[in-house]
């Protein structure tokens, strides 16, 4: 490893990032080719059917690439997807070394183009600024090994663990603080997931505005019974992408809109076998579940819930939606407390399942 790896594969990092929130099911990847010292080319993974961050960065370079070091966050494919195998374009230029931040967990991929490239030749350094990079996907990895959806479930609770109230005169139960930590995380979750109920009372936006990004990822809501109120913002809003799981006998009075689709369901439990199963084709690997309680309760039952966030407030509401949150986990042993701090004045918990 050189001096200058750790800077360059940071420099990928960043390209990586300019397509978070774009990329899913594929993951995000940057490149960077550096010549002399200096950066020549760039590129990133801009989504699926898009070519590769190293074929970017190498069609876009303004001169010869011999002698040049190439830097990749992620191990380049070996294999046909929508895409040809980087790795055989990477072959036919005559870079000096090849610097890769991770090898890709891919079980298709998994070294075995790092092994042709020292085959081929070529000097491979992989590792660099490894946890960095990993950063980049937190749910790939889980996901490419077993082909199921990661399932955050958060909720915002008072001290004395109520949801909601409708005597409480402001609109969130939370610091400013903690929903501006909210908002780092649905950053790059592909999609968030609620119940019909929480839409018809709370009318969310379900955004990211307090970290002045315009991301609106997918939303997922859970209404069964077709009690969705059509006439709420983010339901009309024809840019965000919906997806309302609704019972089956409903199918001939509901309409598909190009920006709401309905998926047709027998019960309630086979919500949560497609929402952990067969959302990658659009686009979706990783959910939010936030709320309200009967949706929480029903994710927590099906078992498929992989990490829960509460943040609890110092407020006390006395009467409302009462969630013992707490008593709830305990029922589930399989979760445990990797987590707690303080962020604003509240308490922010997050719990992992050991054993999904
Ligand atoms: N503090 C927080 O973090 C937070 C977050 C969100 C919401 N909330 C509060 O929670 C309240 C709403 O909670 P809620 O319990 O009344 O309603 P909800 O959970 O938002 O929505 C209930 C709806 O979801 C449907 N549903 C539940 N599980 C389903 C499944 N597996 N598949 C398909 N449909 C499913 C139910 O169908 P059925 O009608 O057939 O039962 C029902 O129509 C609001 O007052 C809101 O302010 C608080």
């Amino acid at each position: 490893m050189f001096k200058e790896d750790e800077k360059f594969i940071r420099q990928a990092i960043r390209e990586a990032l300019k397509a978070k929130g774009d990329t899913s099911p594929n993951p995000l990847v940057g490149a960077v080719i550096v010549k002399d010292k200096r950066i020549i080319s760039r590129g990133y993974h801009k989504g699926p059917g898009y070519p590769h961050a190293e074929i970017e960065a190498i069609n876009g370079a303004p001169e010869s690439l011999a002698g040049s070091t190439l830097y990749i966050t992620l191990e380049p494919c070996s294999f046909w997807g929508k895409t040809p195998p980087c790795v055989e374009t990477i072959k036919m230029i005559p870079f000096e070394r090849i610097v890769i931040g991770t090898v890709d967990p891919n079980p298709r991929v998994n070294g075995k183009s790092i092994k042709i490239l020292k085959k081929a030749g070529y000097n491979v350094s992989v590792g660099v600024c490894e946890n960095e990079v990993k950063k980049l996907n937190p749910y790939f990895e889980s996901f490419i090994k077993s082909f199921k959806t990661y399932l955050l479930l958060k909720v915002a609770i008072s001290k004395d663990s109520f949801i909601y109230s409708k005597e409480f005169p402001e609109k969130y139960i939370t610091s400013k603080e903690s929903r501006i930590d909210l908002h780092e995380k649905r950053f790059g979750f592909d999609a968030i997931l609620v119940g019909s109920n929480t839409i018809n009372v709370d009318n969310p936006i379900l955004d990211t505005r307090n970290i002045k990004k315009n991301y609106k990822p997918k939303i997922l809501i859970l209404d069964f019974s077709n009690k969705l109120d059509y006439s709420k913002n983010i339901v009309k809003d024809p840019k965000r992408l919906k997806y309302v799981f609704v019972s089956k006998k409903f199918r001939n009075i509901l309409k598909d809109r190009s920006d709401l689709k309905y998926i047709f369901i027998k019960d309630k439990n086979e919500s949560w076998d497609i929402i952990k199963n067969d959302l990658y084709n659009k686009g979706i690997i990783s959910v939010m579940i936030e709320g309200g309680k009967k949706v929480l309760i029903s994710a927590l039952k099906s078992e498929m819930v992989d990490e829960i966030n509460i943040y609890r407030s110092t407020i006390n509401l006395k009467k409302g939606l009462k969630f013992d949150i707490e008593k709830i986990i305990d029922k589930y042993k399989n979760f445990k407390l990797l987590e707690e701090k303080k962020i604003g004045n509240d308490i922010f918990l997050r719990y992992r399942c050991l054993q999904v």
